[in-house]
């Protein structure tokens, strides 16, 4: 492991602890990490760090105008931390797709723990067969997909620019296959602390 892993890696546990009482104080449950869910991508569940999360949320302030006219989408959305995220500003919708029905129930379970006034769409399924990227504008993803899967996913989403022209925006905490998103022709406009770039594809 070298050292920016090394790095990332207390970084994130530190994190991750923060969140533990966090969870412990509000009855959720974001933050263990969960191996044993069975997807097809051999990605487990861990939550975004909270080391990302206020400079993505300064992200959306200034550059999405709080997500004001945007629709967000986080593509194996987990226990759903980063739907409440999401939900906080002002994004016309906010929704998730996820492929475990466990971690789908769980997300469900969660957020109607925070009394959220509308509670995000969570889709159960495969991103990589999802029917409905039309509706959105806005992707986000915490590394959740093998090379092959993001390839199918970011193909699927870019057919939809035939019908429903728009810009796009994804945004994607710990790129490890960001050579697929250069190779569809995504600009890299941004990035964060630690790990989160945001690109960008306009026709
Ligand atoms: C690293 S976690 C990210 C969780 C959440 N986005 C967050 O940031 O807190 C990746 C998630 O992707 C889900 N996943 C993996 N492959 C998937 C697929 N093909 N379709 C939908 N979800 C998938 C996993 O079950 C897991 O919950």
């Amino acid at each position: 492991m070298n050292y920016n892993n090394k790095l990332y890696t207390f970084t994130y546990y530190l994190s991750n602890f923060s969140m533990h009482f966090w969870d412990i104080l509000h009855g959720t449950d974001f933050s263990y990490v969960d191996k044993s869910v069975e997807t097809n991508t051999n990605c487990p569940y861990y939550a975004t760090p909270w080391a990302s999360i206020h400079n993505l949320r300064q992200y959306i302030k200034n550059y999405l105008d709080d997500g004001k006219n945007h629709k967000v989408i986080d593509l194996g959305c987990g226990k759903g931390y980063m739907l409440y995220t999401f939900s906080k500003h002002s994004f016309d919708k906010v929704s998730g797709i996820e492929y475990s029905r466990h971690l789908k129930q769980i997300a469900i379970r969660n957020l109607k723990k925070l009394h959220m006034p509308n509670l995000p769409d969570i889709y159960k399924g495969d991103a990589s067969l999802f029917r409905e990227y039309h509706r959105y504008d806005v992707f986000y993803l915490y590394n959740p997909f093998d090379e092959g899967t993001l390839r199918n996913v970011i193909k699927r989403i870019m057919d939809t620019l035939d019908n429903h022209p728009r810009a796009l925006y994804l945004i994607y905490c710990n790129p490890v296959y960001e050579d697929v998103l250069m190779e569809y022709g995504w600009k890299e406009v941004s990035h964060f602390y630690y790990k989160t770039k945001v690109y960008i594809y306009e026709k």
